[in-house]
């Protein structure tokens, strides 16, 4: 493991805009920036520029090709067997939404739904809303159940999941990479405890579906929804370099065939199969694309993944941007297994640096264990807004909130609910985390010098912010 050597490093930034305005970016966990070849190309695209499925002009259909090609490119990226397996949304929320209003006419009155403590917003509130609002109007009660996690190690406390499992349970959810602890949950073992449960599925199998939100885990690592063997796996692709705009859901084959989409009109009906007493759909992946989609989006996303493959790859000879070709499985394994070890490496690096600030408490995941690349932190007797604000004074890019990890902020006791927090990509570089390291420092130790800041305080452990 280690950060990609200079000289490589210096290129990479050399391809974004960030790079020539000196600004030193790290809330990479929220979103990431699009390197300047993806503008570029939004503006070539801007020349032929039509709508997909609905045209005869060359132009309709010079896009309508690359639009479909990006859904093969994006299945290659996460090893999903077709296109067929893949819908877009607009984030990663919209395609956990979808998978809910899918599942939700099939949930039975006493089903429940188990999540975790440690879950974004995006993939709680929809389970929320779905048991406590949207199924008690149709006098169906479903309840959503909440895993624990170990408040030193940030771990998922497994024995309590599985003793949340049981013959009713139709669906367990987590994420794959905490935004807040870092904690990456073992999939596997999740999978077996999803599996054990006895439920009842419509398809006659047995066992609760398992939905992985992969927003983070998308970002820093190679996803395999196959050796995941998740039934759905939600992304977004503006996490991963792409421009705002893209999310996806994958689900199985099987439930693709059998589930009803989110959203209905046009397109996603066959053509001219439109009567006044019934209707007959379109063909995968089309019969969950309603509407326009966000077509330059779609193209511009799967073609930044070709794009960082070019950018990290292994074979300097071999050129996938602005191509269709079939991506090659070992060229994105040794593309994502260089950003994955890069962004540790520098993540390791923050680690260090940081806990040698008096008071400074970094929650979850311990030092020296794998984690998804970002460091929250709070300090005793400093608000993290103020630190934020400090560190953008000095140039530093970083986020102080919940992060929408709102019930782990709450379960850690911690008060107010928030934390700064830094987060690293392909393009950050040991510089970076040093001056990040450098402006955490001079905030406590001058926090005079920046402007003042009235958020409360914070503790630095939970135990002191719960006792403060
Ligand atoms: C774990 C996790 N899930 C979901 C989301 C929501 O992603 P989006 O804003 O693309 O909907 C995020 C974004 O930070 C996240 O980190």
């Amino acid at each position: 493991m280690g950060t990609l050597a200079s000289r490589e490093l210096e290129l990479i930034r050399s391809q974004f805009a960030f790079g020539l305005r000196e600004r030193i970016v790290t809330n990479n966990a929220a979103s990431t920036q699009p390197p300047l070849a993806v503008w570029e190309l939004l503006r070539d695209l801007s020349e032929t520029y039509e709508n997909v499925h609905r045209g005869q002009s060359d132009a309709s259909i010079r896009t309508t090709e690359a639009f479909e090609a990006s859904f093969d490119t994006i299945a290659s990226w996460i090893n999903a067997p077709s296109r067929d397996t893949l819908s877009m949304h607009r984030s990663t929320t919209e395609a956990i939404n979808a998978a809910m209003y899918s599942l939700m006419a099939d949930f039975r009155d006493g089903d429940n739904v188990v999540t975790t403590l440690m879950e974004h917003n995006s993939n709680y509130v929809p389970w929320h809303a779905m048991c406590r609002e949207i199924l008690p109007r149709f006098g169906r009660r479903v309840e959503l159940r909440l895993a624990r996690f170990d408040h030193d190690s940030g771990e998922l406390d497994l024995a309590h999941l599985a003793s949340l499992v049981d013959a009713r349970t139709k669906l367990v959810t987590c994420c794959g990479g905490s935004n807040f602890l870092g904690t990456k949950p073992p999939l596997d073992r999740v999978r077996a405890i999803a599996d054990a449960g006895a439920y009842a599925q419509p398809d006659g199998s047995t066992g609760a579906l398992l939905l992985i939100d992969a927003a983070q885990l998308f970002a820093s690592s190679r996803l395999d929804v196959q050796a995941m063997d998740a039934d759905f796996v939600a992304f977004s692709l503006h996490k991963l370099l792409a421009p705002f705009g893209v999310g996806v859901l994958y689900a199985k084959k099987s439930l693709r065939e059998t589930l009803p989409p989110f959203l209905y009109g046009g397109d996603m009906i066959a053509e001219g199969r439109v009567f006044p007493d019934r209707v007959e759909y379109n063909d995968l992946p089309w019969r969950f694309s309603a509407g326009t989609p966000n077509i330059l989006g779609v193209i511009a996303s799967a073609q930044t993944l070709r794009l960082l493959v070019d950018m990290v790859g292994a074979d300097p000879d071999r050129a996938w941007f602005r191509t269709d070709d079939p991506l090659d499985p070992a060229a994105v394994d040794a593309a994502m297994g260089a950003v994955a070890d890069h962004a540790a490496s520098l993540t390791q690096r923050a680690i260090d640096g940081l806990a040698a600030i008096d008071g400074l408490h970094v929650y979850g995941v311990p030092a020296g264990r794998e984690r998804t690349p970002l460091v929250a932190f709070n300090i005793a007797g400093h608000s993290p807004f103020a630190i934020a604000r400090a560190l953008n004074a000095q140039g530093v890019e970083s986020r102080a909130g919940c992060h929408c990890a709102t019930l782990a902020h709450r379960d850690l006791e911690i008060d107010p609910a928030a934390s700064c927090r830094v987060s690293f990509t392909v393009y950050n570089s040991p510089d970076d985390v040093d001056r990040v390291i450098a402006a955490v420092r001079r905030a406590v130790d001058e926090p005079g010098l920046f402007a003042s800041e009235t958020a409360p305080v914070v503790g630095a452990t939970p135990a002191s912010a719960s006792r403060g």
